[in-house]
C-alpha cells in the first residue's frame, strides 16, 4: 500500500480507533537530508542530518500535529476550528479544515505574517481575522473564545497536535536506525520541541532507541523569552513565525532541555540570516527564516564547544522556503541581470 500519512504508519503510538475519520494530506514521511556541503563549511566534525519538514503537503510541520487534531476534531463531531498563528498554523488549519469540511478561524498578527502563507490560508477558504497585536495576543483571544463557544482550539496547546508532531521523533529514528546524539529545533511556542521531546521518549521506552538526543533548542534573540526568564511583551525578528514572547509550551520546552542535558539558546537575525543564506547556497535547501534557527543554533553551539565530534546531529528545518519570497530575495543578494532578448546581449550578460 502506498504511503497514507502518518497516522495510518505510526497509528499504533496515537490516540485513534479502526472508527476513527482519519483526516489526511499525507503528511510526514519528510526526507532527512545528509549536509556534508554544510558540516564541513562550519567545521563540523559530525555527520550533519536536515530534517527537511518544509516538504509537508502546506510547507511545514505543522501538518503533522493537524492531522491529528482536526482527525479528532472532525471525530468529535466539530463544527469549527480555531487558531492563533504566525502563518504556518493558520495554513495548515485552514488545510486540513478544508479537507474535514469543517469551517476554519485564523487570527493572525495583522502585518506580520509572510505572504505565502496568508494566500495559503485565503485559497483554502479560511475565516481570516488579522488582529492589531502580537501572536501572543492572538492566542489569548483565540483560548478564551474556545471556552465560551463551540468552537475546537488547535493550537498546539492542543494536546493531539504534540501526538502528531512526535512523529518526526519516529521517522528520524527509523532513518538512522539509533537516536541522533543532538537535536537542535527552533523554539516559537515550543511545541515543537515538546513533541519532538515526546517522541523520542516514547521509542526509548519502547526499547526502539537505546539512547537520547540532547534537545538543543534555539529562540530568536528579539523573542527570547525562555532564554531570558520573562515573558517578552514586544517580540521582535525577522523570522516572524517565531515572533513569540510568550511561549505556551514553555515548561514544558524547559523540562526537555533539562530531562535530556540540552539547552535552550538564543541566536541573533544576524545569525539566522547568515544560515538561512547558507543552507540554500551550499545544500540546495530553501527553508523559510525561521527554520535557519536551528541551523545557526548548530554553528554557535559548534563554537562554544558544546558539540562532540563523531556524533549524529540532526537540525530541523521547520517550513519552506516558498512560503516568503520577501525575505529569499531580500536576503539573496542576488543580482538579476536584464537584457534585451538578442544572443549578443545574453551572451554579454553572462559574462561570456
Ligand atoms: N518554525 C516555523 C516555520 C514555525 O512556523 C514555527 C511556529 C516554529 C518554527 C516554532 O515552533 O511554536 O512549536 O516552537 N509557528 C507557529 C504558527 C507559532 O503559528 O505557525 P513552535
Amino acid at each position: 500500500m502506498y504511503y497514507q500519512g502518518l497516522i495510518n504508519k505510526y497509528r499504533k503510538y496515537l490516540p485513534v480507533t479502526d472508527s476513527t475519520p482519519v483526516i489526511t494530506l499525507n503528511e510526514g514521511n519528510t526526507p532527512l537530508i545528509k549536509a556534508d556541503n554544510l558540516a564541513k563549511k562550519i567545521g563540523l566534525e559530525s555527520n550533519l542530518y536536515l530534517k527537511f519538514e518544509g516538504s509537508n503537503p502546506t510547507g511545514s510541520f505543522k501538518d503533522r500535529g493537524m492531522t491529528m487534531a482536526v482527525t479528532k476534531a472532525k471525530e468529535a463531531g466539530a463544527g469549527a476550528i480555531i487558531c492563533a498563528s504566525t502563518g504556518n498554523t493558520s495554513a495548515s488549519a485552514a488545510a486540513y479544515g478544508a479537507k474535514a469540511g469543517i469551517k476554519t478561524f485564523v487570527l493572525i498578527p495583522d502585518g506580520y505574517i509572510a505572504l505565502g502563507k496568508l494566500s495559503q490560508a485565503m485559497m483554502y477558504g479560511a475565516e481570516i481575522i488579522a488582529i492589531q497585536g502580537n501572536f501572543d495576543r492572538a492566542l489569548e483571544c483565540v483560548r478564551e473564545i474556545s471556552e465560551k463557544y463551540p468552537v475546537t482550539l488547535v493550537n498546539s496547546v492542543n494536546p493531539f497536535r504534540i501526538e502528531g508532531q512526535k512523529t518526526g521523533a519516529f521517522e528520524i529514528c527509523d532513518a538512522l536506525g539509533k537516536a541522533p546524539e543532538y537535536h537542535f529545533i527552533p523554539v516559537g511556542n515550543a511545541g515543537n520541541i515538546t513533541a519532538y521531546w515526546k517522541g523520542y521518549r516514547e521509542y526509548f521506552k519502547e526499547g526502539i532507541i537505546k539512547t537520547l538526543p540532547k534537545m538543543m533548542g534555539y529562540e530568536a534573540e528579539g523573542s527570547a523569552a525562555i532564554v531570558r526568564g520573562e515573558r517578552i511583551m514586544n517580540p521582535e525578528t525577522f523570522a516572524t513565525a517565531i515572533r513569540i514572547g510568550n511561549p505556551a509550551s514553555w515548561t514544558q520546552a524547559e523540562a526537555a532541555r533539562d530531562e535530556s542535558k540540552g539547552k535552550i539558546g538564543c541566536v541573533t537575525d544576524e545569525k539566522i540570516a547568515e544560515a538561512y543564506k547558507m543552507l540554500a547556497s551550499t545544500e540546495g535547501i530553501l527553508c523559510e527564516p525561521a527554520s535557519a534557527a536551528s541551523v545557526a543554533g548548530l554553528i554557535q553551539a559548534n563554537k562554544e564547544g558544546l558539540v562532540e565530534a563523531g556524533t549524529d546531529i540532526v537540525c530541523i528545518l521547520t517550513g519552506n522556503g516558498l512560503k516568503d519570497p520577501d525575505n529569499a530575495i531580500k536576503y539573496s543578494n542576488a543580482d538579476v541581470k536584464k537584457t534585451s532578448s538578442e544572443l549578443d546581449d545574453v551572451l554579454r550578460a553572462m559574462g561570456i
